[in-house]
């Protein structure tokens, strides 16, 4: 199997949000996230997504009232914070999640999505606490873990790995969940089976292949207990 440097996920992404000049590289939030979204009390909270990309999850959060903060790695709103309406007031802050502090019991909402199953376990035990710890009390998560996943070079079929990531089977993911999550109530949990193939746009002087990946995200949705 081969091995690839998980770095170049960083140009990788970076290239496709300054390529995709809507600003809506990722489209509409996923079914699982709109299910946790009816749930939500409408607002006037605040709103925190780690790994926020082009911000369509932000974007659901500050239609239905809540004011909105987004982390992620590269400049993933570049286009969107300008084009979309509804991120006009986002605060967003380039940072690692790994090095980023929110602020303790900071946001009513919470969201990890689609970002999760980048990480080591051991930067995992390091990110947990960090959302964790970032919900107020009586506040909601949304989380997922990208599980069972498989990835191959569109030319040659040829499998590969970053050399950074927990690889989770749905089974351990749901484990995980259930282990960090003591604090909350969960109310949902989930499994979605997705196949992307990528580049999602049309990037040239992409610093990897063209490759296809296949996994299920086993996503929970939780509310901290008072
Ligand atoms: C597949 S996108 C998902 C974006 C968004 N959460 C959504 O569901 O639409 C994953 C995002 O996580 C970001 N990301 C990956 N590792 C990260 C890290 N260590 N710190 C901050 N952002 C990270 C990537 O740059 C990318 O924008």
């Amino acid at each position: 199997m081969k091995t690839v440097d998980s770095s170049l996920l960083k140009k990788w992404y970076d290239s496709e949000y300054s390529t995709c000049e809507t600003g809506t590289l990722f489209g509409e939030p996923r079914s699982e996230f709109k299910q946790f979204l009816s749930t939500l009390p409408n607002g006037c909270g605040s709103a925190l997504e780690l790994g926020c990309g082009d911000g369509r999850n932000l974007t659901a959060l500050a239609r239905k009232g809540y004011s909105v903060s987004g982390v992620d790695i590269v400049d993933s709103t570049v286009h969107s914070r300008k084009l979309n309406p509804w991120l006009k007031d986002l605060k967003f802050q380039q940072s690692d999640i790994l090095t980023y502090v929110p602020v303790h019991e900071g946001y009513d909402v919470v969201v990890c999505s689609e970002v999760l199953h980048c990480f080591t376990k051991d930067e995992l035990k390091q990110v947990m606490p960090k959302i964790i710890n970032s919900v107020k009390p009586g506040g909601y998560v949304f989380l997922d873990i990208l599980s069972d996943l498989t990835r191959f070079f569109q030319a040659t079929g040829e499998p590969f790995i970053w050399d950074k990531e927990a690889g989770l089977s749905t089974q351990d993911s749901e484990g995980f969940f259930d282990a960090w999550l003591g604090d909350f109530d969960i109310f949902a949990f989930n499994h979605c089976f997705d196949k992307q193939s990528w580049p999602l746009s049309s990037s040239e002087n992409l610093p990897i292949e063209p490759y296809t990946w296949q996994g299920t995200y086993v996503s929970v949705c939780a509310q901290k207990r008072k």
